[in-house]
């Protein structure tokens, strides 16, 4: 398979979900092997499995992101059947909507623990590896603009995406001597489950229907669009390809113009 990432294994976590899949999509086709992990083994198939029938190169992994030696057994699977992993992409993640007097402590703890410990435990296993081998690679975490500014029903989801954003600057600093760049996308409101799930929610206590409520939110959007997955992928791409090599320790706003700082 030709394209920029032929020769390449990438891990990508939370793959059988809404954006980890169309980056999974985007990477194969520019001929990388995509090692789909997520928590949903049977989604993470279905979508290899369509990669493959495509003459693509796709695998896939049950992969927790909370636990460290399940991140570290994944590596190896992978590692054994397609090369060592010198990419990484964290899409791993989960929110929950509650005014900021209710999230409980139950829901702070998950949230925090899945999309920030979760990209941690990635970064840092994959990054061990590389290190040892003397291999360069590329990091990308997918953050949230929430991470850059407060959100009144997901406080815990707000905090974890902005702790995404630090996790890569220390990350970037610490592993640019080894060649080693990390970076993060920042998407705003994107066409998945998740936000399907977070206007659902809100179509609960504002008494109007999930439709309208992201209609008013895309209203709001410079774009005037909501985000396809695909545009997220699109800069994943180019995040993890030669024409980023000079870029580390960046979170990228992918938002439609959301955000501008
Ligand atoms: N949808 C949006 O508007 C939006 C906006 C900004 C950022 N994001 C972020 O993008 C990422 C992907 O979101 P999405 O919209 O595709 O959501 P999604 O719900 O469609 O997909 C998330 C995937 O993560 C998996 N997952 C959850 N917990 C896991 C765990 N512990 N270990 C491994 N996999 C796990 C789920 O099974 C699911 O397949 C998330 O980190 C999300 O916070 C989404």
């Amino acid at each position: 398979m030709e394209g920029r990432f032929a020769g390449r294994t990438v891990l990508i976590s939370g793959a059988a979900g809404g954006i980890g899949t169309a980056v999974a999509q985007r990477l194969a086709g520019e001929g990388a092997h995509v090692a789909l992990a997520d928590l949903s083994l049977a989604g993470a198939e279905n979508v290899a499995e369509g990669l493959r029938a495509g003459g693509l190169r796709a695998s896939s992994h049950r992969l927790d992101v909370t636990s460290g030696p399940d991140v570290a057994r994944v590596l190896d699977e992978v590692e054994g059947q397609a090369g060592g992993v010198t990419m990484a992409v964290t899409s791993a993640g989960i929110i929950y909507i509650s005014p900021f007097l209710d999230v409980t402590r139950e829901h702070w703890d998950r949230t925090l623990t899945v999309n920030l410990t979760g990209t941690f435990l990635v970064f840092q296993e994959v990054a061990r590896r590389l290190v040892k081998g003397g291999e360069s690679g590329r990091l990308v975490a997918i953050s949230s603009v929430s991470g850059r500014g407060g959100r009144p029903d997901s406080a815990d989801y707000a905090a974890s995406k902005a702790g995404v954003i630090s996790v890569v600057r220390s990350a970037a600093l610490a592993l640019a001597s080894h060649n080693i760049t990390v970076n993060a996308v920042c998407p705003g409101v994107v066409d998945t489950e998740m936000t399907r799930l977070i206007h659902a929610a809100r179509a609960n206590t504002s008494g109007i229907t999930a439709e309208e409520s992201l209609r008013r939110m895309a209203a709001r959007i410079p774009l005037q669009r909501v985000q396809t997955a695909k545009d997220v992928a699109d800069v994943v791409s180019f995040l993890l390809s030669d024409d980023a090599g000079y870029v580390t320790g960046q979170s990228i706003n992918a938002d439609g113009g959301m955000e501008m700082d």
